[in-house]
């Protein structure tokens, strides 16, 4: 199971996490790894000025937008599966 968490905090949330959780969840959903990948939201990971924030089985991944989800997707989940 990959686990990924989107920072929904304030800042992040100004900066877009909820589009960034929104695409991430349909790529999830359209390559049928809902039992694989587990996308969960998070509080504030401390780190709001390089926000968007997320983590991938703990691993930071810092300054994400909605434009980098697919090519995220593709670097950061699918090896992992
Ligand atoms: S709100 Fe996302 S790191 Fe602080």
């Amino acid at each position: 199971m990959v686990e990924v968490s989107v920072c929904i905090g304030s800042a992040c949330h100004l900066k877009g996490s909820h589009p960034i959780v929104e695409k991430l969840s349909r790529k999830i959903a359209d390559a049928g790894l809902q039992d694989q990948v587990e996308l969960k939201g998070s509080f504030c990971m401390g780190d709001c000025v390089n926000g968007v924030c997320m983590t991938v089985n703990g691993k930071k991944i810092r300054n994400m937008t909605a434009k980098d989800v697919d090519s995220f997707f593709e670097s950061e989940i699918l090896p992992l599966l």
